[in-house]
């Protein structure tokens, strides 16, 4: 029989009845189910179907090894979002994950107190807080990464060159404490000069993402945690343009007064709650 608009979902369907993985089975039948749903109810015209397919692969010809813009559009379009909550299920009080986002990158190892601003002039702000478990016992020897945009929003792997810059890795200390000395971070648009940015300038949507410190935390017999500290009161936490932002993640940034330094900063206070795997 020819293949038309009734029986062309059940002999994509069919064709895969060979397939062993059973798990690459349920997720092409899905894929197809919903793909030709999609294409039933839009019925687009293969103009329409060429500017597809044209989009797409810009967004793959933007990808380098510096630049993804295939997670981009992921995160703009909730997907990423959707996946963490979807594999990070909160259980009991443990911090809340979100977004890694396109800029984690390798950094260096820190100690306690360090500045971790180096080639930028911002505002001084001590970032602190300690590493407990869901029992609150305190955490020792954990590795904790950090990574945050400067005062001109980006990120130093959005510059030239390879100078590492706003991130570092610190181990916390025996009482589970750690600190270090940044700037305030500022809100800041997400990469707009590829596909993705065309895309919300087509959708009427703005590019921002809210003040934020981004975390990936690691410790022995604990899960990975990936998440953010977003800053209370920023004008972006409502309408974050990757719908990473969770309440339980917004902190106050206090004026304080930095007495090894002699000199006035803020202070952020951020615990962190590791899960047991
Ligand atoms: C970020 O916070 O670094 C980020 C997250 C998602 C998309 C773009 C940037
Ligand atoms: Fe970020």
């Amino acid at each position: 029989m020819d293949f038309n608009e009734k029986n062309a979902t059940d002999a994509v369907l069919d064709s895969f009845s060979k397939i062993k993985d059973k798990r690459l089975k349920k997720i092409m039948n899905s894929i197809i189910t919903h793909l030709h749903e999609v294409v039933k109810e839009v019925e687009p015209t293969e103009d329409e179907w060429m500017k597809a397919i044209t989009f797409l692969t810009k967004t793959g010809q933007k990808c380098d090894d510096r630049r993804q813009e295939f997670i981009l559009l992921s995160d703009v379009l909730g997907v990423s979002m959707l996946l963490d909550a979807i594999n990070n299920r909160k259980t009991k009080d443990e911090t809340e994950t979100t977004v890694l986002g396109p800029f984690h990158a390798p950094s260096f190892t820190m100690s306690y107190g360090e500045n971790i601003a180096k080639n930028v002039v911002g505002d001084d702000c001590i970032v602190s807080g300690n590493v407990f478990d869901v029992n609150k016992n305190l955490i020792a020897g954990a590795s904790i990464e950090v990574w945050q945009s400067g005062p001109d929003g980006l990120y130093d792997v959005q510059k030239e060159g390879d100078v590492v810059d706003l991130r570092a890795t610190f181990i916390s200390l025996e009482d589970g404490s750690y600190l270090f000395r940044t700037v305030k971070p500022q809100f800041y648009p997400i990469p707009v000069d590829g596909p993705v940015g065309d895309l919300l300038n087509n959708l009427d949507r703005h590019p921002y993402r809210p003040a934020h410190i981004h975390f990936m935390v690691k410790a022995d017999g604990y899960k990975d945690l990936v998440t953010h500290v977003f800053i209370d009161g920023d004008k972006y936490l409502q309408s974050d343009t990757v719908f990473a932002v969770k309440k339980s993640l917004i902190r106050k940034l206090e004026k304080g007064f930095d007495s090894d330094e002699n000199k006035e900063c803020y202070h952020l206070e951020f615990d962190i709650v590791m899960e047991k795997k």
